[in-house]
């Protein structure tokens, strides 16, 4: 019996040790990155040059990252290694003769420095009185508002877009019920032309490449419908701006970045871009409605202008959970980080860096692009 119950307490103990020693954390630098001066980063090089032939090779340059995407809180590093390898094929450090301490810092200076030290804006999509208790509520949606308010006070740019449509807007049931308006339509996805109603689709002859929901007349410019809604609290934000989108009759807008299908042509574009380049902004945050349309589409087209994007998903709201899902796909497959209001402050003073949100700065600092980037002034 005794001889049982020592030989159980010594595996015990055995247990202990071995997992102390197998899940013990990668290697990581001993200060404090975010607070890095030019000594601790000589240090840091030398740290990483592991066979001290005075380069660092990709093996070495690997672990940077379990520093580099950390979470103080968790005390933690966030390990992915498929989004590592992709950041270390966009660096691409010759196999051969690795990077020298100049090297070294060049990358600090165009990657590393925003890693650290990025600059974040909140973007508040469409929270307006139509689709909080106007033409067209969303359940709950009024829900998300007291966390966007709470949000507000981690940002100094707080970016509010708003749906701004002209009356005879395309997107409208009304619009195509009136007689007046005379925009042919092409598609009618097996509906005629007065059995369509909200919810169903179309394709207008001006635009024959796009598929048109139709809604309820919403966000009339400058109607009572169109305004923010009341209960959103804008006093002391020091740097706001609205951005207006779907001002085109024959055209729809969900991303605040351009009309649909618009991002890489200038005449559809909004403000947006241009508005947070001249504020320096590398990283937006989404909150808003509607989760599957506007946050979701203006989130993908940051990621495709190399902003890092994170998508708060407690300060989003979806109309229908099915497409809600999809976009979610869509978001994740597009490398959005997909967080809580808890995660925001964190991630905005860098005591949270993401992996995604790293990669998506690297791709596009070195990947390749189909497209120029739009010029601003
Ligand atoms: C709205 O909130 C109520 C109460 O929390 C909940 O029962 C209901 O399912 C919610 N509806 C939607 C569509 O989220
Ligand atoms: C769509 O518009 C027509 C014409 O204005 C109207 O009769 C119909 O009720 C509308 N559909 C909905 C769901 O409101
Ligand atoms: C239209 O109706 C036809 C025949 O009922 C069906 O085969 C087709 O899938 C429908 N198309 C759409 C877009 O609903
Ligand atoms: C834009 O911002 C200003 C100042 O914050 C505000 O008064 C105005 O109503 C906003 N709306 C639009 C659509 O410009
Ligand atoms: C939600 O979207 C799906 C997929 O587009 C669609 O099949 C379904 O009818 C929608 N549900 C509602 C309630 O509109
Ligand atoms: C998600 O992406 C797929 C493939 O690009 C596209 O067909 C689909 O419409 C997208 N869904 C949403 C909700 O954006
Ligand atoms: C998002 O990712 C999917 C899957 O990788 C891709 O097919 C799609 O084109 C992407 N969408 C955007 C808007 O970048």
């Amino acid at each position: 019996m005794f001889t049982q119950t020592r030989s159980l307490f010594l595996a015990a103990i055995i247990a202990i040790f071995i997992y102390e020693y197998s899940s013990s954390e990668p290697l990581r630098f001993n200060f404090d990155l975010k607070h890095i001066d030019d000594n601790q980063r000589d240090e840091l090089f030398r740290f990483l040059d592991i066979n001290k032939d005075k380069k660092i090779c990709e093996t070495e340059f690997k672990n940077l990252f379990s520093s580099l995407f950390y979470s103080t809180r968790h005390k933690t590093s966030y390990k992915d290694d498929k989004i590592e390898s992709m950041i270390l094929e966009l660096i691409a450090i010759p196999k051969e003769k690795g990077i020298d301490k100049t090297q070294f810092d060049i990358i600090w200076g165009e990657w590393i420095v925003t890693v650290l030290k990025p600059r974040s804006a909140l973007i508040v999509v469409d929270v307006q009185n139509d689709f909080m208790i106007g033409s067209m509520p969303v359940e709950n949606g009024t829900k998300i508002v007291p966390v966007i308010n709470d949000l507000m006070k981690n940002f100094e740019t707080v970016v509010f877009t708003y749906d701004w449509h002209p009356r005879n807007h395309c997107s409208f049931n009304e619009s195509v019920h009136d007689p007046s308006i005379h925009r042919p339509i092409i598609d009618y996805y097996n509906k005629t032309r007065d059995t369509l109603t909200v919810g169903d689709r179309v394709r207008y002859a001006v635009h024959p490449d796009i598929t048109q929901y139709l809604w309820d007349r919403h966000c009339v410019q400058e109607s009572e419908g169109s305004q923010l809604y009341h209960e959103l609290n804008q006093d002391h934000i020091k740097d706001k701006f609205n951005v207006t989108k779907g001002m085109d009759p024959d055209i729809d807008s969900y991303s605040a970045f351009a009309d649909v299908g618009g991002i890489h042509n200038p005449e559809r574009r909004t403000t947006l871009h241009c508005d947070l380049q001249s504020r320096g902004i590398t990283d937006v945050y989404l909150t808003g409605v509607l989760y599957e349309f506007c946050v979701g589409s203006t989130a993908l087209d940051a990621l495709t202008l190399g902003y890092r994007t994170a998508f708060i998903e407690d300060a989003v709201h979806e109309l229908n959970t099915t497409r809600q899902k999809e976009m979610r796909q869509n978001l994740t497959d597009n490398y959005s980080s997909i967080i809580t209001a808890d995660d925001v402050n964190d991630m905005v003073t860098a005591y949270d860096r993401r992996p995604q949100m790293g990669y998506v700065l690297a791709k596009k600092i070195w990947g390749t692009h189909n497209h120029p980037d739009p010029q601003c002034q």
